[in-house]
């Protein structure tokens, strides 16, 4: 019997049958109702009638979801640990995260990468590491890249910010090209943004708030892209908020320009009407019942800043046409004490690897995305970005997420596995439950 509650990645592989399931795989294309057997950690081909059956009827399956954009905040003492974040993973179907470096010290050397990586060999799913981009992260000095790669890292990133100088930006790209990794730009012009705290707009002038111009994303992922093109590298543009931005990628992606890029759920979903007090989604002419939120709740403040609502239905636009890679949580954990103090002083950052499947089946609903296009830019699509291999055919290796689309549950502390509960969503009702992740073989987590 399989156990409930959460796994780990070096309990013994298991064996089940998943009876009757919508199987969603973007690798084979498949989307059709059938059985999918375990034995062993493996997927193997049926009849299969001996493993303990699992009625997964008007339930989805699909390769398991990889985050490309994960804080949790190793090395360091605040807000997560490996162990609370891969737990947050693998309940909202993750068997994958990305750690992003921006960390106490930051993750700037091959030791700190090793460090990590063994701390999380027995984690409740993979982690994979993005290191700095910069010594510190300070912008001036590339890290030992070649070092990087041979450790193991996935990408480098300065996120938290964008790097500011173009040479190093562009000695950066020339030395990760023979490396075949990309940069992972957090895409801000600080000079651009002018120490703003929310989004440009009404909400922004009626609250009397520091406002931030779309232009501090779009000069910056301008810039990158002409980089890119002229050195050859890849680059992968994280968080993209604005239409703006989305333009440039697509404009480039025409020109041949190696680059990639992924949305957050929040962005997707909420806009910057949110930091006034609306909880109503981008897509909603009204809003659900018992959402309204209070003004200047610092739950709302994250960088780049909730966009608009054109902003927001534009990247869900990008996501179903193909020119958004990928989906990516910016899973931003920060304590209490960092959000309980005045708008434009608290710590920018939400928690997303538990409510991001929700908002994506959320916009599934609203008409706006497609399961298939969802379920894509969760799973195979950031995983290959990091050179993952997905997809469900008999002889691989047991790495999917079983979830119910329908479900719906009430987002509250108590029911997150991360250490921290700061988002908008407390209170509301999203739909999508995860019933069982599997990571490795390996039943990281079942409901
Ligand atoms: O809102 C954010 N929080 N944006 C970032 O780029 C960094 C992140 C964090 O580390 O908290």
């Amino acid at each position: 019997m399989i156990a409930r509650g959460f796994g780990r990645l070096t309990d013994p592989p298991a064996s089940f049958l998943l009876a009757g399931a919508r199987v969603v795989d973007p690798a084979t294309g498949i989307d059709e109702l059938r059985d999918i057997a375990v034995r062993d950690g493996v997927i193997v081909d049926l009849p299969a009638d001996d493993l303990e059956r699992i009625d997964a009827s008007g339930l989805v399956v699909a390769p398991g979801f990889c985050d490309l954009h994960t804080h949790l905040r190793e090395p360091g003492t605040e807000g997560e640990t490996v162990a609370s974040g891969t737990r947050a993973a693998a309940r909202g179907g993750y068997t994958t995260v990305c750690a992003m470096p921006n960390t106490d010290p930051p993750l700037d050397e091959s030791a700190a990468v090793a460090a990590l990586l063994a701390r999380a060999a027995d984690a409740a799913c993979r982690v994979r590491v993005i290191a700095a981009a910069t010594r510190g992260r300070a912008g001036h000095v590339p890290t030992e890249l070649e070092a990087l790669a041979t450790s193991g890292v996935v990408g480098v990133s300065d996120d938290g910010t964008g790097v500011p100088s173009e040479r190093v930006v562009r000695e950066i790209l020339k030395r990760l090209a023979p490396l075949d990794l990309p940069l992972i730009e957090h895409a801000e012009d600080g000079e651009a943004a002018g120490g703003g705290v929310m989004r440009v707009g009404p909400t922004a002038t009626r609250l009397g708030l520091p406002a931030w111009p779309p232009e501090a994303e779009e000069r910056m992922v301008e810039r990158d892209l002409a980089l890119a093109e002229a050195a050859g590298g890849r680059i992968h543009l994280t968080h993209l908020s604005t239409a703006a931005a989305i333009s440039a990628v697509r404009r480039a992606r025409a020109r041949g320009t190696r680059v990639t890029c992924d949305v957050t759920p929040h962005h997707f979903s909420m806009t910057d009407a949110w930091v006034g007090g609306s909880r109503r989604f981008a897509w909603e002419e009204t809003s659900l019942v018992g959402t309204t939120g209070e003004p200047y709740d610092a739950a709302t403040r994250v960088n780049p800043p909730l966009a608009t609502r054109e902003d927001a239905l534009a990247l869900l636009a990008a996501i179903e046409d193909g020119t958004v890679d990928a989906i990516a949580t910016d899973h931003a954990p920060h304590p209490s004490h960092r959000k309980a103090v005045p708008f434009g002083e608290a710590a920018p950052g939400l928690v997303g690897l538990e409510t991001a499947l929700s908002l994506g089946l959320a916009a599934v609903e609203a008409g706006r995305l497609s399961l298939r296009r969802l379920v894509e830019a969760l799973s195979t699509a950031p995983a290959e970005i990091i050179g993952e291999r997905r997809g469900l055919p008999p002889g691989a290796t047991a790495d999917l997420v079983l979830f119910d689309p329908r479900a719906r549950w009430q987002v509250e502390p108590g029911a997150l596995g991360s250490a921290s509960s700061n988002t908008p969503l407390l209170g509301m009702e999203l739909p999508g439950v995860v019933r069982m992740t599997v990571a490795s073989g390996r039943v990281t987590y079942r409901r």
